[in-house]
Formats: structure tokens, sequence, C-alpha cells
């Protein structure tokens, strides 16, 4: 059902967005249609790959390298990276997009008010209290992409909606043929 085509899927936004519900969703879905799937998880790379990098314009930047660079070694072995990290940094991020044969960028948009709400780390809240400082959207910046190949509403878009609009853009880039992500729980078609 999908090709056999590598391609990296980067997800953008900030924290508590939505990144990781959506691109495990997606993750799950591309791999219940057959597909081979990596996820590069910002959480989670920091504490392998890039652990002891902190949140400096550096390091964040060399996060970010990192990450790409094992995208782009999955995606020219007929693997599907999805990376999901908040990557604030537009230039960077289209460094990546100029190295990765087929990147899809998925800006996953959130009001920043709605953010603090829910604030499910409790991040926010420390860092409105100046407990944690160069925090992205209060005390560091966010560069939204300025033509992503997918745009979330994650306030107003369940998981579940968004992530059927990565995949109809999926399909428009000819990536994957199947016209609905599978469902989970049933037998790949
Ligand atoms: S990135 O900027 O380098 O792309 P990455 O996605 O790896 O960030 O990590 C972001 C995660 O680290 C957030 O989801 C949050 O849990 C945690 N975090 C801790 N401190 C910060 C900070 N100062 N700014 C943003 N996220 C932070």
């Amino acid at each position: 059902m999908t090709m056999k085509k590598g391609f990296t899927i980067w997800f953008t936004g900030m924290p508590g967005a939505g990144k990781t519900t959506s691109a495990s969703l997606l993750e799950q879905r591309l791999r219940a249609s057959g597909a081979s799937v990596e996820m590069l998880d910002g959480d989670v790379v920091r504490t392998r790959l890039s652990k002891g990098l902190g949140f400096s314009k550096e390091d964040r930047d060399e996060n970010i390298r990192r990450i790409g660079f094992v995208c782009e070694l999955l995606s020219r072995n007929g693997v599907i990276a999805i990376a999901a990290a908040v990557s604030p940094y537009r230039a960077t991020r289209d460094e990546q997009r100029a190295r990765i044969p087929g990147f899809v960028e998925v800006y996953m948009e959130c009001p920043l008010d709605v953010l603090v709400q829910r604030d499910r780390k409790g991040l926010y809240k420390k860092a409105l209290a100046g407990e944690i400082s160069q925090f992205t959207g209060i005390s560091d910046p966010y560069e939204p992409p300025l033509a992503p190949e997918v745009t979330i509403h994650s306030a107003l878009e369940t998981p579940e909606e968004g992530v059927q609009k990565v995949w109809t853009a999926l399909e428009g880039l000819g990536l994957v043929w199947s016209p609905s992500p599978p469902k989970l729980g049933g037998l790949p078609s």
C-alpha cells in the first residue's frame, strides 16, 4: 500500500502543541499499512542521541541537525522517518529540508493561551514563574514555518483529523497511495 520509498515527515511546533500525539498516531497508521517507520521524538532523542545538550540556540540547532542526519539516513534507505521536535528556528528546519529528499513539514499550530491553559507537563507555569529560562514561546523564540506542507490547528482539530490531513498531503505528493489511513486494530488491506 505504501511505496517503498523513504521520506521524512517533520513535525514542528511549540511545546505541548501535540506533536508527539499526532506523530505517534501517524507512525502507527503508516506501520499498519506495511511501511517501515521510525520516529525521532525530541524528548526521547534528548535522553540518547542528544544527551547533554541544552536549550541555547546552538544546542537546539545541534539537536535538530542530529535528528535531521538520522532522518536523512533512514529516508535514503527506504524508511519513513518521523521527527517530532520543537525545532524553533526556521533556517535550521530549512537546512534539513534542503538536505533530506522528500521532506514534508507539518506545523502543529496552537495559540499560546491554550498551551498555557493545557500545560500537561507544568512547564509553562514554571517558565512564566521564571523557573525555566529560554523557554520556547515565553522567553525564547518560535519561528513558524512560512510554507509548511500541512498545518494542524491542534486547538480545533482532533489528532485523527490532523493525521488525516497529513495522509491526504502525502497522497497528493505521491508518497502513499491508500485513500485513507488504515484504522488501527484492523488487518492491513
Ligand atoms: S528543540 O528546541 O531542540 O527542538 P526538543 O523538541 O528537542 O526542542 O525538546 C523540547 C522539549 O524539552 C519540550 O517538549 C519540553 O518538554 C522540554 N523542555 C525543557 N526545557 C525547555 C525549554 N527551555 N524550551 C523548550 N522545551 C523545553
